[in-house]
């Protein structure tokens, strides 16, 4: 190791700062040779019984350790903010970003040489990752891993039954009892959810960056084998500080390129866009929404896996996991980028192995032809709009219909059941404010359920629009992510009922049949709804949150801070 420790500008200091940078660190019992020059690790822990999926990572932060002793690092484990899912309101996204500051100053302002992020529900892995490379010192991602599989009445549930259950439930079809039973065998072990939602495309995302080690997607969370891997990662990291490697030398743009056309073979989340380009532009990688279409478009879908398919994420690692889908694209990867373990990424997965070819096929047998996600433009979204085509029904992807509009969430809410509701299964439903500023946060609302009466005649998908997001377990004909929102005065604010609206996503087009002129006359009197926030986090989020078609972070953490902090601790 030629460069100097980090660390060494506190605990190799003389005098009175030096004392006081160990002698405090004493109190927890380490002994004097622990500050002479190993390796510090910093175990960035989203460890919180706030955040379920991810309860169970103190227990791999132990393994992380075990590995960081045995390497000769000298581990430290510390808390950030921790995002999840289900309990935080109004929605997590609203706190990627403060949980990402928080993330680079801990790992800014104290005396670490390298960091394993530990993550796991949707939104701690890219507000980690983010903040980590905004400091850019050796960084090693380990995901908590997937929940083991659901059984309800003898068959396999997850995530993506929710929606099934709630509409079942809606007509009647579903006891209140079952739907109670339902929800006690769902989540039935540690981790995060077991499809293909947000969570395990973000850890398929750090793997397929190279963030993290090979096979890291997929065990699952209650299997020895994910602490097996985190070992193996403690060990891994203190190696990478002696050789340097830090994120911006794993994330160039053949990697984001990469991890681009694998998340379209694995029918990743529509999330992955937002938090992948937030990435980018934290490491001054060019990645426009453009990148996803023309990088992720033409892909196979190689999984069989909900929400776009039939299995689960248990069945995924049984399989070969990620790695058997890496060497099944390894024709069509760059082969020139490194991982954190020095190699690329088909070196790491060229002897994988399939166990299942009804849970991952073959580039010649894909499961669908055209996978990914596919971007469309029109004047309703200049910037962009996107859907998650291997989840949408083909029938509607050339369409005309009717908008249904809703100003906000509270008036769909209120709304959307009512008997008298004007809507059939060919209109639109076009939910409006529920963008990066308008809700704020950009709420996962943007598949907005069907109205009962459609439900009831036996309808199972009609065409929505939104600003918003939508859950990665979820599916249907949604485009989301419209830019610019309606808040900031895009064309999404100026849609009135019964507008014509056309989609083509063949010729990624989604247009509003209203005359420019008019669609001026109508912009004269409109004003965006008014906000309550006026202090604090929320406040200050309003003001600086880009665009999601720039990933939505705040204009003031695009970029790096780096890792040197010339001041010392006064
Ligand atoms: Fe945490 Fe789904 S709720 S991953």
């Amino acid at each position: 190791m030629n460069k100097k420790l980090r660390s060494r500008d506190w605990f190799g200091k003389t005098g009175r700062d030096g004392f006081i940078y160990r002698s405090w660190m004493k109190n927890q019992g380490f002994p004097a040779d622990e500050f002479e020059g190993k390796p510090v690790i910093g175990i960035c822990n989203t460890w919180s019984e706030l955040t379920p999926c991810n309860a169970h990572l103190r227990d791999l932060a132990e393994a992380v350790k075990r590995g960081v002793w045995e390497g000769g690092g000298f581990p430290l484990e510390f808390p950030v903010m921790s995002l999840g899912e289900t309990l935080m309101r109004p929605t997590t996204m609203l706190y990627r970003n403060l949980a990402s500051m928080d993330t680079e100053e801990s790992i800014r302002a104290n005396p670490l040489d390298a960091v394993v992020l530990l993550v796991g529900c949707d939104k701690t892995t890219p507000s980690l990752v983010m903040g980590a490379c905004s400091v850019d010192i050796p960084t090693l991602v380990v995901s908590g891993g997937p929940m083991l599989t659901g059984y309800f009445k003898g068959k396999k549930i997850g995530t993506t039954d929710i929606w099934r259950f709630t509409s079942e439930s809606k007509r009647g079809a579903l006891t209140d009892e079952e739907f109670k039973q339902a929800e006690a065998s769902m989540c039935r072990s540690q981790g995060h959810c077991a499809v293909m939602g947000t969570a395990s495309t973000m850890a398929s995302m750090v793997e397929s960056l190279g963030l993290s080690l090979p096979g890291n997607a997929a065990i699952p969370a209650a299997d020895s084998r994910r602490k097996v891997l985190s070992h193996q990662s403690g060990r891994r990291v203190v190696e990478m500080v002696k050789e340097d490697i830090k994120p911006s030398d794993v994330l160039t743009k053949k990697a984001f390129i990469n991890a681009i056309k694998i998340n379209s073979a694995v029918g990743g989340s529509t999330n992955f866009i937002v938090h992948l380009t937030a990435i980018a532009r934290r490491v001054g990688v060019d990645l426009t929404l453009d990148d996803f279409d023309t990088y992720g478009r033409n892909v196979p879908l190689l999984v069989n896996l909900m929400p776009s398919g039939d299995h689960f994420m248990e069945d995924f690692y049984y399989a070969g996991g990620l790695p058997v889908v890496i060497k099944e694209m390894s024709e069509q990867l760059n082969d020139d980028v490194i991982t954190v373990n020095g190699r690329s990424l088909t070196e790491n997965n060229k002897d994988a192995e399939c166990y299942n070819r009804d849970v991952i096929s073959t580039v010649n047998k894909p499961f669908q032809k055209n996978s990914g996600t596919t971007v469309v433009k029109g004047n309703l979204c200049p910037d962009g709009a996107v859907i998650k085509t291997s989840a949408a029904t083909k029938r509607l992807m050339q369409h005309r219909g009717k908008a249904v509009v809703f100003e906000s969430i509270e008036d769909y809410l209120a709304r959307i059941d009512d008997p008298g509701l004007d809507v059939d299964e060919d209109s639109v439903l076009v939910l409006k404010y529920v963008g990066p500023k308008g809700y704020p946060g950009m709420a996962e609302v943007g598949n907005m359920g069907l109205p009962k009466k459609l439900l009831e005649k036996g309808v199972e998908d009609i065409v929505r629009i939104s600003d918003g997001r939508m859950s990665g377990t979820a599916y249907g004909t949604v485009f989301l992510h419209v830019s610019p929102e309606s808040y900031i005065g895009g064309n999404l604010a100026l849609v009135q009922n019964g507008d014509v609206i056309e989609v083509d996503v063949a010729n990624r087009r989604l247009h509003l049949d209203v005359s420019d002129e008019e669609l001026e006359e109508r912009k004269k009197n409109w004003k965006p709804p008014e906000h309550e926030f006026d202090r604090g986090y929320v406040n200050m989020y309003i003001k600086h949150v880009e665009q999601s078609h720039l990933g939505a972070d705040l204009d003031f953490l695009v970029g790096k801070s780096g890792s040197i902090v010339k001041r010392d601790s006064h």
